[in-house]
């Protein structure tokens, strides 16, 4: 059966640079604390307000058409992953290919934070492999810094995320040696709660109050250790499994591409590994999370730095809320 394969990435950041200084200067916090325990040294937010997930995912989803060979006329279907919508509905991808110029394609909205890129990945080889669709395009976007509290109530999450996107343009891989060789999925609900946005909410009528604004039910909260915990066991386990099933072993790795939650979760996954550290894609440092963006803006990255080389095997790993995690290997 054909495989899938991503035939070209691109990303998109915001110019307005905020560093750990300028977030001092907001809340009780520091460069030093934020540095050491995440080693984020600087995130990107959007210029002013009415710019969107979708907006940010234009010039993302250019630059990888452009480097698939591809036009926009040429994509069957848009997977868009966010978990900061330009509105609670329509899904942004409807918003984006109406941007881009693509009336009738289809569109579908993923909602799973930080793995979402990955669970995107694998709708999309699912289509692909079925002859569904020929060319996917599928972005992570988010908006963070609309939606966080800019205060000391706030800054455990406030100081982690950073706007930013990425696409990649999926199609056929020339032969069954090469593309996306495993992935897999997981989710557990229990931890639902320890990472989340509470309101507004289905389950509350009316969906949001004064009260319920006052007590910064909108934002983002975090049981940040209970996060941290599960992020180490589950990256290096999802890791073993897509390699195993993809008949592959630790050392045939030739580069390792996770999710960017924090630099210290990295560096324990991939020593639990073994991992040789020097194959660890990181950009944390200069971007923060970007949820579901952060895996295909760091392959972008691995790109433009000659890092992805012919046949080379990619894994990659995500975990965020839900929780959800999920890992994949492709050869290039
Ligand atoms: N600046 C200064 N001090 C702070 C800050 C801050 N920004 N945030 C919290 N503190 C304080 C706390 O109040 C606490 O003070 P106390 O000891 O007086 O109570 C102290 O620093 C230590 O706080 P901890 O929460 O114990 O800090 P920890 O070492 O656990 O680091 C962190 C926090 C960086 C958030 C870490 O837990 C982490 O990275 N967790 C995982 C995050 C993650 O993976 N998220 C998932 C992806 S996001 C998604 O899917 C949507």
């Amino acid at each position: 059966m054909t495989r899938s394969t991503i035939l070209g990435v691109g990303s998109y950041t915001p110019s307005k640079v905020v560093t750990n200084d300028d977030l001092a200067k907001l809340m009780t916090t520091s460069d030093e604390w934020i540095h050491k325990r995440t080693g984020i040294k600087e995130r990107r937010y959007i210029e002013h307000d009415d710019i969107g997930a979708s907006d940010l995912a234009i010039p993302a989803s250019k630059a990888a058409m452009e480097h698939a060979g591809v036009e926009p006329g040429d994509i069957d279907a848009i997977i868009f992953a966010t978990l900061s919508p330009d509105y609670t509905f329509p899904g942004s991808g409807c918003l984006l290919g109406d941007k881009l110029g693509m009336p009738g394609v289809p569109a579908l909205d993923v909602r799973n934070q930080c793995s979402g890129f990955l669970y995107g990945l694998s709708v999309t080889d699912a289509w692909i492999r079925a002859g569904m669709y020929k060319n996917v395009l599928l972005v992570g976007s988010e908006v963070h810094s609309t939606g966080i509290e800019f205060a000391d109530r706030g800054r455990d999450v406030t100081v982690l995320f950073g706007d930013g996107a990425g696409a990649a343009v999926l199609g056929r891989s020339k032969d069954d040696d090469h593309g996306l060789l495993s992935i897999a999925l997981h989710a557990d609900g229990t931890g639902a709660r320890d990472l989340c946005i509470d309101a507004p909410g289905s389950r509350y009528m009316p969906r949001m109050t004064h009260d319920m604004l006052d007590d910064g039910r909108h934002y983002p909260k975090m049981k940040g250790k209970q996060v941290f915990r599960w992020a180490i066991d589950k990256m290096p386990e999802v890791a073993h499994e897509v390699l195993d099933k993809a008949g592959l072993g630790i050392k045939d790795v030739d580069l390792f591409v996770p999710h960017q939650a924090n630099m210290r979760i990295n560096q324990l996954v991939a020593w639990r590994l073994e991992l040789d550290e020097e194959k660890v894609v990181h950009n944390i440092e200069k971007y923060g999370n970007t949820t579901a963006a952060t895996i295909p803006m760091a392959l972008d990255k691995a790109f433009k730095e000659d890092l992805i080389k012919k046949g080379a095997n990619v894994l990659f790993a995500a975990f965020g809320a839900g929780f959800t995690w999920a890992g994949a290997v492709m050869r290039f």
